[in-house]
């Protein structure tokens, strides 16, 4: 049976699973790549570090903008009937908070370089550059979006731990069929 591009009641379809994959690896990646990148002690490596994650950023900005349209018009699945209630509520809340993770990081990010008083611009992947956003440059202003961003980037990993164990706990322990269905797709009979 051919694979299915969109979901179905009970499956993804491989759009998501492509997206999730992408934007999923890229994320965790993007995250390794700021924690080194602000702990090199080469300031030309680290100057070319951060240039990388800014490109990085602004892709996955996209990325998510676009997965988020997909996921609007494409209902997720309903969860196999073996999960309890509480994971039943607490399952699309802790969804809905990795959306509003993945946009507000890359933006709180793009907000950081706008209002920086360095003003060294943002060329994403060396192409094009990007504007600032209209926010007021200045040293507070610097401060305040560093830490919003430096915040938002640990509480998000740890919620895409939380995330990934209860994956992993459904695939071990309960063995049911929650994170193989997000890795292989839907045929068109499901
Ligand atoms: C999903 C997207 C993003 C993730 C997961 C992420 C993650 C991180 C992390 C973990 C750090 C290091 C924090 C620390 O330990 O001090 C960091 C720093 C930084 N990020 Fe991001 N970031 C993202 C997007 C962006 C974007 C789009 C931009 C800019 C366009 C950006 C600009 C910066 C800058 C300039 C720093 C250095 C801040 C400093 O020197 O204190 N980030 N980011
Ligand atoms: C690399 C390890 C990861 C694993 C093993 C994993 C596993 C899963 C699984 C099993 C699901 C399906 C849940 C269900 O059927 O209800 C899921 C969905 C989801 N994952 Fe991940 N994930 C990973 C990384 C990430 C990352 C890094 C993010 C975002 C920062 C993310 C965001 C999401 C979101 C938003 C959904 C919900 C999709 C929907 O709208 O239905 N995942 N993930």
């Amino acid at each position: 049976m051919r694979a299915s591009i969109i979901n179905t009641p009970t499956r993804y379809g491989w759009a998501t699973i492509l997206l999730h994959w992408l934007i999923g690896l890229a994320f965790i990646g993007q995250f390794a790549l700021g924690f080194a990148m602000v702990r090199i002690s080469s300031q030309r490596t680290a100057f070319e570090l951060i240039q990388l994650h800014k490109s990085l950023g602004f892709l996955l900005l996209g990325l998510i903008i676009l997965r988020i349209a997909w996921r609007l018009g494409n209902a997720a699945p309903a969860l196999p009937s073996s999960v309890g209630s509480l994971e039943r509520l607490a399952a699309p809340l802790a969804h809905l908070a990795l959306y509003a993770f993945q946009i507000a990081l890359p933006l709180s990010g793009w907000a950081l370089v706008s209002v920086s008083t360095l003003e060294i611009p943002s060329m994403p992947f060396n192409l094009f550059v990007m504007p600032n956003l209209p926010l007021a440059e200045s040293d507070a202003a610097e401060s305040f979006w560093a830490a919003a961003h430096w915040y938002l980037a640990y509480a998000g990993a740890a919620l895409v731990a939380l995330h990934v164990t209860a994956a992993l706990r459904h695939h071990f322990r309960l063995r049911d069929n929650v994170l193989t269905r997000i890795v292989t797709p839907s045929s068109g009979g499901e």
